[in-house]
């Protein structure tokens, strides 16, 4: 069995969040006080987390497992948690998305439990900048996470950056300088409007075509081909090896190639990012339901998934759950 829309996607890509709680706050994505996190009850438990993916892997043809937050790595024993994941069959291929501060320690023992790849995110080089926007002074122990995964073999590393207007959109140039020296792969993100604050103004965007007017300017940049189902075009720099990609998540919406589905760490599907439909799978997990019956659940919920969401659309109004509570 697979996880096939009525549009005829099929989903292999599940996106777990283990946890709504983060220690940075990025202003595109919550507010310096923080949000009302999920009641620690709703959240999974390690148990029901392998559960879950047990069955996505074993019945419904998920070989990919994307671990995410809120921020991945303040969930208390998630070495084990991930131990236990890559000790499924069949075994998917295990990766992160982290804002990395907290990576320095982790990574060897994160690598030895089974994880393959970690993906980062870094959106200015400068320290007063990162400060202002993540109202936290971590840029180094960003920097220093970055290295300590790529030392641990979780290659390739990527980074991804969102580029805010008038805050750190003349970086560009300087962020690929810096990742191509140390051979890692950055992408640039277009800010979506999934902040609770609600600070995106579709004008004010810096949309991918300005992103890469402006690399242009310093660099050769050659589109590679078809980027299949995943969400960043790439091109080579300079003649490569080194590559850029970019996220055009707003002006370039990728949902007729999307093979993602989504776990939030209250347990709920959810077929996009940007979907307002959600499927409960906590309450019939604890009230007794088998794997079969949520596998089925499970099947109903992305069989609904739309054929894209209206991001697009002047018209398009954002979901209730902020990016951190769904899982970036
Ligand atoms: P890999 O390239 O395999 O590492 O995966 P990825 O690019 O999906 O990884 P990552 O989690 O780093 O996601 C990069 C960015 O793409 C995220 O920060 C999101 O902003 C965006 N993104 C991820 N999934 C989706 C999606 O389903 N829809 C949209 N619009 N954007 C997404
Ligand atoms: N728009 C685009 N990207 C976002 N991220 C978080 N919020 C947004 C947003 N509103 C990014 C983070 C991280 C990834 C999980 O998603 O920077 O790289
Ligand atoms: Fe935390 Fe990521 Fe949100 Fe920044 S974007 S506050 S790192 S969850």
């Amino acid at each position: 069995m697979r996880l096939r829309d009525s549009h005829g996607r099929v989903a292999t890509d599940l996106r777990v969040s283990l946890t709504d709680h983060c220690n940075l706050r990025c202003s595109y994505c919550m507010p310096a006080e923080g949000l009302a996190w999920l009641p620690r009850a709703e959240i999974l438990t390690d148990e029901e987390i392998v559960r879950l993916v047990r069955i996505a892997v074993s019945r419904l043809g998920v070989d990919e497992v994307r671990l995410t937050g809120g921020e991945p790595t303040l969930r208390p024993g998630l070495v084990g948690l991930v131990a236990r994941l890559a000790r499924l069959r069949p075994r998917p291929q295990l990766s992160m998305t982290t804002n990395g501060i907290a990576l320095v320690g982790m990574a060897p023992a994160l690598r030895a439990a089974g994880l393959d790849r970690v993906n980062v995110s870094l959106d200015t080089l400068r320290p007063g900048r990162y400060q202002a926007l993540t109202r936290r002074d971590r840029l180094a122990d960003a920097q220093a996470g970055l290295a300590a995964v790529a030392a641990a073999g979780l290659v390739p590393v990527k980074v991804n950056a969102v580029l805010l207007r008038g805050v750190n959109d003349d970086e560009a140039p300087d962020l690929l300088r810096w990742c191509l020296r140390r051979g890692y792969q950055l992408r640039f993100i277009e800010q979506m409007p999934l902040d609770p604050q609600r600070s995106w103004d579709r004008a004010a965007m810096v949309t991918g075509a300005e992103i890469l007017a402006g690399l242009r300017g310093e660099f050769t940049l050659a589109p590679l081909p078809a980027r299949g189902s995943a969400p960043a075009e790439l091109f080579t720099v300079d003649g490569g090896p080194g590559t850029v990609g970019l996220v055009g998540s707003v002006t370039a919406p990728f949902c007729a190639a999307c093979d993602r589905v989504r776990l939030t760490a209250d347990g709920q599907v959810r077929s996009c990012l940007f979907a307002r439909e959600e499927t409960d799978l906590r309450t019939p997990m604890r009230a007794g339901a088998d794997d079969a019956q949520l596998a089925a659940l499970w099947m109903r919920a992305v069989r609904g998934k739309r054929a894209g969401h209206g991001i697009d659309q002047p018209a398009f109004t954002q979901p209730a759950r902020p990016m951190s509570a769904i899982g970036g």
